[in-house]
């Protein structure tokens, strides 16, 4: 009796150490199996990021168009040059607008009249392009003041470091033509490309169509 009581006693034992094993193998297996879902998901969730930042980046355009209108004529061009050429557009805002007064070339003492006289002034422009890396063809328009561009031109130039970019500068004016726009726009960022000024005076779709490509 004592005998089986003991043989009793070890198949328990022998059996409940063996139900504890298996349960402690099956947490295991079921750990295993949480950590293996766990890093196909983060996986999954990388592929779509990159894919996602891929695409955003085949979507960004390499050309921007950047100019100055003091009045609404080269900005016009702008637009229709931007559409054209596939292209970002920015507008180059000075902190203190252009009054009309500001613009009186028949006075002497205009604003207008003044920064041009001394090609080292730099008016001051309130914004910026943020992500000018981005881009590789950077067309810059302005309207013609007292035959070149205004300095206002020169500090936008200034902001950037432009070098190895292609700078297209385009313009539009009262009749004149580019005039000494180079002599005065070039040193401003020596190290980028620069091509030829476009006069796009009175130019539609299809002219600049034409002209650009
Ligand atoms: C201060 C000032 C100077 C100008 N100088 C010239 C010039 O030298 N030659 C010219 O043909 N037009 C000149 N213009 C005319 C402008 O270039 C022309 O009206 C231009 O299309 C205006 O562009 P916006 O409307 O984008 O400012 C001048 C205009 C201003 C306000």
């Amino acid at each position: 009796m004592q005998k089986q009581k003991r043989n009793f006693k070890t198949v328990y034992i022998f059996q409940h150490n063996k139900i504890k094993e298996m349960k402690r193998l099956s947490t295991i297996l079921a750990l295993s199996l949480a950590v293996i879902l766990c890093a196909c998901a983060g996986n999954k969730v990388e592929q779509g990021s990159a894919q996602q930042s891929n695409t955003e980046n085949m979507n960004k355009k390499t050309t921007l168009v950047a100019y100055f209108s003091a009045t609404g004529t080269t900005k016009a061009a702008a637009e229709k040059l931007a559409e054209v050429v596939d292209a970002d557009i920015h507008e180059i805002q000075p902190e203190q607008l252009y009054t009309d007064a500001d613009l009186d070339w028949h006075n002497q003492q205009s604003r207008s009249s003044v920064e041009m006289k001394n090609k080292s002034s730099r008016p001051a422009i309130k914004n910026k392009v943020e992500n000018m890396d981005q881009y590789t063809t950077v067309y810059i328009g302005y309207p013609i003041w007292w035959y070149i561009a205004p300095t206002i031109i020169n500090t936008f130039v200034e902001q950037y470091n432009l070098e190895g970019k292609t700078i297209i500068p385009f313009f539009t004016s009262g009749g004149s033509g580019a005039g000494e726009t180079m002599k005065y726009l070039t040193p401003s960022a020596p190290k980028a490309s620069w091509k030829d000024p476009i006069n796009l005076t009175g130019k539609s779709k299809n002219e600049i169509e034409k002209l650009v490509k």
